[in-house]
């Protein structure tokens, strides 16, 4: 694992995602209301690129644009089908009010 640099935080405020691509790897970093949370930017069920779908900062909720499986962002969960297993998820830090992202 290594320490990714996403941006600074005004680039990420409450209510944003950002996507960020580590060599083969596309993580999706979130703000839910100042906490910073990040997802594989892959969904479970068909590799969608669940990152570019709608989120609901409130619930935490990412949709899968391809299908429209429900994920837990803060947990990586399938909460709704097509998809069952979780998507991987990474930390996330803030140092020198820059977030970074544990790939
Ligand atoms: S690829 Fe995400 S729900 Fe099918």
């Amino acid at each position: 694992m290594a320490l990714i640099t996403v941006g600074p935080v005004e680039e990420l405020p409450p209510g944003a995602v950002k996507i960020v691509h580590v060599g083969q790897v596309v993580v999706g970093v979130y703000n839910l209301a100042g906490e910073y949370y990040a997802l594989e930017d892959r969904c479970s069920h068909d590799d969608g690129p669940l990152a570019e779908g709608d989120f609901d900062e409130a619930t935490g909720v990412a949709i899968c644009p391809r299908h429209g499986a429900n994920f837990d962002i803060r947990t990586g969960k399938a909460l709704t089908l097509p998809a069952y297993e979780p998507v991987e998820t990474f930390p996330v830090v803030v140092e020198d009010g820059v977030v970074k992202v544990d790939v």
